[in-house]
């Protein structure tokens, strides 16, 4: 399967690369190791020895450099071979691993899986997740999920999912005909959905009232190439006209393609300073979105996925439904992406 390959993807979050220690992980089919250079900032080599092709991280970290475990070959920072330990030490000429652009942001670990120059400023803007920001920040969350990143993607813009699959947890069966309204901006994809009058999700509730009365409620999610997502939700009393100062928060998602049948998923979610949560109910409001994306959301995901087997999605004629409008559009960008990708000129910056 092809990926859009020209865009920055989440690795890890920054706390799993430990001093000294190797990390690795499979990103749109290719496995990388990454480590901490002496200076603290993260390399990323492709995690396969050239010689007989085991991967680098069963050898040993020596300093900014990787020992090969199998016959020790040494390889730096940019996978260059610096030492062969055998004969007479010559280096053969082609010898290399591929080295990839790594940038440390919003607690994550990026890296550029592509051919054009790696520029930072194309790494998604997160910042209001970042630990610094003037919001409370729940952060952190991983989950491997066992379906194609677009699934998940579909599942992620499609709203809806919400009053069935999360029904009295993050959203209610009153919310069914919700007002739904997509457009794009800035080469995002935004779907808003509101009800003026429903009853109330129980997260929505710790988060504002507690008091089980009905409540107006939004959702919306931005999507912008390849996997980035960015969701605003939230609740407030029917009979007021806006947000108050809290009961709703932002949501960080991103999807990092581990293989054709498997994903990467990262969140992160802010509320406003004034939501009023001890510890015990900060840990109630984490266990909620925990339990809505490993219990539900991953559940179908996984079951979907092995449904469809390594049936091409389109080739198997899916229904269409009104709630499918902002992930139709989403394949569809990514598809034209795809193919400009393929046939434009590449400009290499690797060495
Ligand atoms: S396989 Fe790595 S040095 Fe032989
Ligand atoms: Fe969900």
């Amino acid at each position: 399967m092809a990926f859009i390959r020209n865009a920055w993807y989440a690795a890890c979050w920054s706390a799993d690369i430990r001093a000294g220690e190797m990390f690795h992980r499979t990103l749109l089919n290719e496995q990388i190791v990454f480590y901490r250079k002496k200076d603290g900032s993260v390399a990323a080599l492709l995690d396969r020895c050239p010689h007989r092709f085991v991967p680098l991280h069963l050898g040993t970290l020596q300093g900014d450099d990787i020992e090969c475990g199998y016959h020790g070959l040494r390889f730096d920072c940019s996978g260059r071979c610096v030492k062969n330990p055998h004969g007479d030490g010559r280096i053969p000429q082609a010898i290399h691993v591929r080295s990839y652009p790594v940038h440390e942001r919003h607690d994550l670990v990026w890296v550029w899986m592509g051919e054009w120059p790696a520029d930072p400023a194309r790494i998604p803007d997160y910042r209001l997740i970042d630990a610094k920001s003037d919001y409370q920040v729940v952060t952190g969350g991983y989950l491997h999920i066992c379906a194609n990143y677009l699934l998940m993607a579909d599942n992620l813009l499609d709203l809806s999912h919400l009053t069935y699959l999360h029904d009295g947890l993050l959203g209610s069966r009153d919310q069914v005909s919700s007002n739904q309204l997509v457009r794009e901006e800035d080469g995002k994809i935004i779907c808003r959905r509101w009800t003026p009058k429903s009853s109330v999700p129980k997260i929505f509730d710790l988060l504002y009232r507690r008091d089980q009365q009905p409540v107006a409620m939004w959702t919306e999610i931005q999507w912008s190439a390849p996997s980035y997502f960015w969701f605003d939700g939230g609740v407030h009393a029917p009979e007021r006209q806006e947000r108050d100062d809290h009961g709703w928060w932002y949501g960080q998602h991103i999807l990092t393609p581990e293989t054709d049948r498997t994903t990467h998923y990262f969140f992160a979610a802010a509320l406003p300073l004034s939501t009023q949560l001890n510890e015990s109910e900060k840990a109630r409001y984490a266990e909620m979105r925990r339990f809505a994306f490993l219990e539900q959301d991953k559940v179908m995901l996984d079951a979907q996925q092995a449904a469809l087997g390594n049936a091409d999605f389109w080739s198997m004629k899916p229904t269409l439904l009104s709630v499918d409008a902002a992930p139709v559009r989403m394949r569809r960008v990514v598809e034209h992406l795809l193919r400009t990708e393929q046939t434009e000129p590449q400009t290499s910056d690797r060495t």
